[in-house]
């Protein structure tokens, strides 16, 4: 059995930060996203009678390697493995080639679509088609792995996480397809490296912060203008929310203990000129920054063209990654 699965990264409107409960992963608040047409993962898992699970990733312009099976990356993928192939009652072990297409680690959720890729693939190969295509479940299937923006790729378009309180109620839902609003997400590379701190040690970090509390208690109300604001499709409402979850995002991170501080000096001068354009030519784009320093500007396809222009004339912009809104997680190829 080979199993060739495609999903896309998604980038959170209102952002998922801190965990109720770190064992089933239950999020402290519901969040929403919209998913990346340019920036997916492919992943072939091919089951097989070896002693071993082998891991092979292709990052981003640099060739395919090999996980080291005491690495940290190859752990954390293996407990999924494990997981799903004991709920598989199966002995045989996988082989998985996977690629992305954009660079990882970089606020730009390759987590996303790494692994909602995965737990597909792993689902269908193990033979738990019905889990893959029932994606209420196929969303608690990825949230076990301990990636909670990986739930939200497995629907196309907009998408919203219910936190719920326990593994039977915590599930991504559908709040319009791909088809809904032609919104589009420009991502601006201002540093393609790796983030120094990752999410899971930020969720884990985040009530440290004295602001943690007060960013709750903003979200029951933000999660309902950002939901009827898309159904709307209506950018003025929409974008000025998008901006304050971020900043209020970042002001958790930045004083949670010890700080997570990711902005660079580019996605200031960009979060700047992109307000600067609103006020002075009425341009209706908005910035948001998930853990990392690049920025995904948010506006509709009519102004895409211009606002990549402005973008790319600011010197700290190394290149830009036009996104649409796209399907969600997809089975590519399936070879018994
Ligand atoms: O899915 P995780 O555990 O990598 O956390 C995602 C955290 C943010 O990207 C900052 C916000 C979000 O909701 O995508």
């Amino acid at each position: 059995m080979k199993v060739t699965i495609q999903s896309p990264a998604n980038i959170a409107f209102v952002k998922y930060w801190g965990m109720r409960d770190p064992k089933l992963f239950i999020p402290m608040n519901n969040h929403i996203s919209m998913n990346m047409s340019a920036c997916t993962t492919t992943t072939t898992i091919e089951l097989t009678d070896d002693p071993t699970d082998v891991i092979e990733i292709e990052f981003f312009k640099q060739s395919a390697q090999r996980l080291e099976s005491n690495s940290i990356k190859y752990q954390n993928i293996l407990d999924q493995i494990d997981r799903i192939r004991s709920l598989a009652g199966s002995e045989k072990r996988v082989k998985i080639f996977t690629t992305n297409n954009f660079p990882a680690d970089a606020g730009i959720a390759s987590s996303a679509s790494g692994f909602s890729a995965l737990t597909g693939a792993l689902l269908i190969a193990y033979g738990m088609r019905d889990k893959f295509d029932n994606k209420v479940e196929f969303s608690k299937q990825v949230r076990l792995c301990g990636s909670g923006s990986a739930t939200r790729s497995v629907y196309g378009g907009f998408v919203e996480y219910i936190a719920g309180t326990n593994h039977d109620d915590s599930y991504a839902v559908l709040i319009a397809d791909e088809k809904h609003w032609d919104l589009v997400d420009i991502v601006a590379i201002v540093d393609p490296e790796k983030k120094k701190i990752s999410s899971s040690e930020g969720h884990s970090i985040a009530g440290t912060s004295p602001y943690f509390d007060a960013r709750l208690s903003e979200l029951p109300n933000r999660v309902e203008v950002v939901r009827k604001a898309i159904l709307d499709k209506d950018i003025r409402t929409l974008g000025p929310e998008i901006e304050k979850d971020s900043t209020s995002l970042h002001v958790v991170m930045m004083t949670s203990n010890p700080p997570a501080f990711y902005w660079a000096p580019g996605s200031i001068s960009i979060m700047k000129e992109v307000m600067r354009w609103r006020e002075e030519d009425d341009l209706q784009a908005y910035f948001t920054l998930d853990a990392g320093a690049n920025v995904h500007v948010i506006c509709e396809k009519k102004d895409a063209e211009e606002v990549t222009k402005r973008l790319e004339a600011n010197p700290f912009v190394k290149w830009t990654i036009y996104n649409e809104v796209c399907e969600g997680t997809k089975l590519i190829s399936i070879d018994d």
